[in-house]
């Protein structure tokens, strides 16, 4: 059977995954029924209703019941996620510890639990508890010998040239991007678009198959649509799957999917300093600066080194010695003079990698 891309199949995922080819898809991202069984009404201080789970589908008689239901839905998605591919399970503390529990029983192996804290959650209007302002996501590969797909330094631009942390700081689903049916939420839980855009963006690739068994808006569908990966969501109830798929046709992919690579530093050849010297695009004799107000100096020689008033060496160990700092990257320390501005000489690097490309 060939997999039905960019499809939203309507049933019971169980058994829809059953039908799929094993080995198939390179993502699993799931948001399963947490089983809230939230007791009587909940109202807040201006005594309005809070507009809970309570859904049947949410529902389950007892916590085996659900842990059943747990294990069913986890050996069915393992079947048809590729050897090399990746799972995520998001959820709360009402389910998320017996649903690691399970998945590790089954043979997953736990990458990274990450702590999505809500930028604005809702308070507890009872004040008998902490504000539960989180919820975990569980990562993980098939086996702990699956060569999976992290987007390392994907993850590390967008944030700001800093390693991304396992703790993300992200808004709920409101405003705009929150459906609604004359008023009300057309799903209790729909999850932000910002969340699955760091998760795609995190550990799949252009191209790739992310399946969803728990669709309800189709709020993976829509980011995968964007990122030019294939979806497949499952989901049982009619009314969600009408939202999702309108939703869903309203998202146009990127235009320029060059947009959606980010270069790794890894696989960048290495330029040294001497090749700028050696390609004329800066002359022996000229002058570098540096510093807060480039008030620090040097001199090029022909060899592609330094030298500045007590110091000669690479232009990273002349960048440390001149501010007495431990080490330099000299790329970004040192600039040449043109016009009436500074510039720094990793222009000249950048010029030399794109002619190599
Ligand atoms: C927590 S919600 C997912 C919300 C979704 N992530 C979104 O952003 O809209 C879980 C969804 O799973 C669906 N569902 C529950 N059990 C299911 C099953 N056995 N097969 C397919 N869908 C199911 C529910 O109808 C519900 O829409």
């Amino acid at each position: 059977m060939s997999l039905p891309l960019d499809t939203l199949l309507e049933g019971d995922c169980i058994a829809l995954m059953n039908d799929l080819p094993a080995g198939s898809v390179d993502m699993v991202f799931a948001d399963p029924p947490y089983n809230l069984q939230l007791g009587g009404t909940l109202l807040r201080p201006d005594n309005s209703l809070v507009d809970g789970v309570d859904e049947d589908w949410d529902r389950f008689s007892e916590p085996a019941a659900y842990d059943s239901f747990t294990r069913a839905w986890l050996t069915a998605a393992r079947r048809v996620l590729k050897d090399d591919g990746t799972l995520w399970v998001i959820g709360s503390y009402h389910n998320i510890f017996r649903v690691g529990a399970a998945l590790q029983d089954l043979g997953f192996w736990v990458l990274n639990d990450i702590v999505w804290r809500k930028s604005n959650p809702m308070p507890n209007f009872r004040g008998t508890r902490f504000t539960n302002a989180h919820e975990t996501l569980i990562w993980c590969a098939k086996t702990p010998q699956s060569r999976y797909t992290f987007n390392y330094d994907a993850m590390k631009a967008l944030n700001d040239d800093v390693q991304m942390r396992s703790d993300w700081l992200l808004p709920l689903c409101t405003g705009s991007e929150r459906l609604k049916d004359g008023g009300r939420k057309t799903h209790p839980t729909q999850k932000p678009e910002s969340l699955l855009y760091r998760v795609l963006m995190a550990a799949t690739k252009p191209g790739d198959v992310v399946l969803d068994p728990f669709f309800g808006t189709g709020t993976t569908g829509a980011v995968a649509r964007l990122l030019h990966r294939h979806y497949i969501g499952l989901e049982r109830d009619p009314g969600y799957a009408a939202a999702a798929r309108a939703r869903i046709d309203l998202v146009r992919p990127l235009a320029d999917p060059s947009v959606l690579l980010t270069p790794s530093k890894r696989s960048e050849p290495r330029v040294p300093f001497g090749t700028v010297v050696e390609r004329g695009l800066l002359t022996p004799g000229d002058l570098l600066f540096g510093g807060t107000r480039y008030d620090k100096s040097a001199k090029i020689r022909a060899d592609g080194t330094l030298i500045a008033a007590d110091h000669r060496g690479s232009i990273h160990k002349v960048g440390a010695l001149v501010q007495g700092a431990p080490a330099c990257n000299g790329w970004t320390f040192w600039h040449f003079k043109q016009g009436g501005s500074y510039v720094p000489i990793d222009v000249l690097r950048q010029k030399i990698r794109a002619e190599l490309h």
